[in-house]
């Protein structure tokens, strides 16, 4: 193996509140070996997704390092399936070299798009757009979806399948920039910014005018109180995520509960580990619409495996656009 070195990222302190650098260490730890059926991955990026706040909170993580997807080369390979060089994603961790049982990872094919995707539109974050709106969504042509952290990495991707899908589509997102990016870029038919706009619910209004279908919801607090104002008889809300309370206590959040008889609404949360298995054939459909142009996506890249900790703050603060990766390098 060529070095000696793994530099590691390890978690140290329990954040309070919003989650800063002091949460996390680096480490130097040995290039493991792999044993009869593990691989050992030198990882050339990242994923740093909201999820792993929630790792955070729980004490029984500290020391350990961050897990965490990673995509990167073979470098030792104790498994039929894989030899030095290949190019894989896997569940791995924030380390420069990660050891993994072979049958969890898989292959990723750089000719369809660059390795850092298979953390984004083609991996876990653009299945979890389309596993939600698949199986809960209930798309149908016509109607109006609404998005929220709609520039983000799943946002993003979801806002894009309904308009491939036939939908009026309308989304928020926290800066300016991000918003022309949905208009001007991905096609979207109105989008807001939620942190400058006045009136949460006035804004959702004038976005959705006809009201809303599917509420993909990415953020819940203020801007899902918003939403659920302006959904539709029949009207479904699907509940990826709710990031505006990752970082603080969750504001209770009640919807009045009797628009969900008068109007007929579903509300259904769901996690994008129950549809793993989908995942080559959402990275088939997907990579037919890249190819076709009709999906677009944004990176932040990251520079080094010491910028890990500041760059995951990003996410809470919003300084990041489209899917935040760091390229260990
Ligand atoms: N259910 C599942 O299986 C599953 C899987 C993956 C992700 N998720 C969820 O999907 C959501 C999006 O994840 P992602 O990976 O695509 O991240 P992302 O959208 O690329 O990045 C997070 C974005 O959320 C927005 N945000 C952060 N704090 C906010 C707040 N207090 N109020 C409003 N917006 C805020 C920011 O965008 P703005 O600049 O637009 O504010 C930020 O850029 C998260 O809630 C995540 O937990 C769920």
């Amino acid at each position: 193996m060529s070095s000696p070195d793994n530099s590691q990222i390890r978690f140290i302190k329990r954040p309070e509140g919003p989650v800063g650098a002091d949460s996390f260490e680096i480490i130097s730890g040995p290039v493991p070996e792999p044993a009869t059926g593990q691989v050992v991955i030198r990882n050339r990026y990242l994923s740093l997704d909201p999820y792993m706040r929630s790792a955070l909170n729980n004490v029984e993580n500290l020391g350990r390092p961050i897990e965490g997807r990673v995509v990167g080369q073979i470098i030792a390979s104790r498994h039929p399936d894989f030899r030095e060089g290949d190019w894989v994603f896997a569940m791995g961790r924030w380390e420069q070299v990660s050891l993994v049982d072979g049958a969890a990872a898989r292959h990723v094919n750089t000719n369809i798009a660059p390795a850092s995707a298979y953390l984004g539109v083609l991996g876990f974050t653009g299945l979890t757009a389309w596993s939600g709106l698949k199986h809960y969504g209930a798309l149908r042509a016509g109607e109006t979806l609404f998005v929220s952290a709609a520039s983000g990495a799943v946002g993003s991707v979801a806002g894009q399948i309904g308009k491939i899908r036939g939908l009026r589509v309308a989304g928020c997102a926290g800066t300016d920039d991000k918003v022309a990016w949905l208009l001007d870029e991905l096609g979207f038919d109105a989008a807001f910014n939620h942190r400058t706009a006045p009136d949460l619910a006035q804004a959702v209004a004038r976005a959705c005018p006809e009201g809303i279908d599917v509420d993909y919801e990415n953020v819940g607090g203020m801007v899902f109180d918003a939403v659920f104002g302006t959904m539709r008889y029949g009207g479904r809300i699907v509940v990826c995520g709710a990031i505006s309370q990752y970082e603080r206590e969750p504001r209770p959040c009640v919807p009045n509960i009797g628009d969900f008889i008068t109007k007929r609404l579903t509300m259904r949360g769901f996690s994008v580990r129950d549809h793993a298995a989908e995942i080559y054939e959402y990275i088939e459909e997907a990579a037919g619409w890249l190819r076709d142009g009709k999906l677009k996506y944004r990176e932040t890249v990251v520079a080094g495996i010491e910028s890990a900790p500041a760059a995951f703050a990003r996410l809470f603060s919003g300084e990041n656009f489209g899917k935040l990766v760091v390229d260990v390098g």
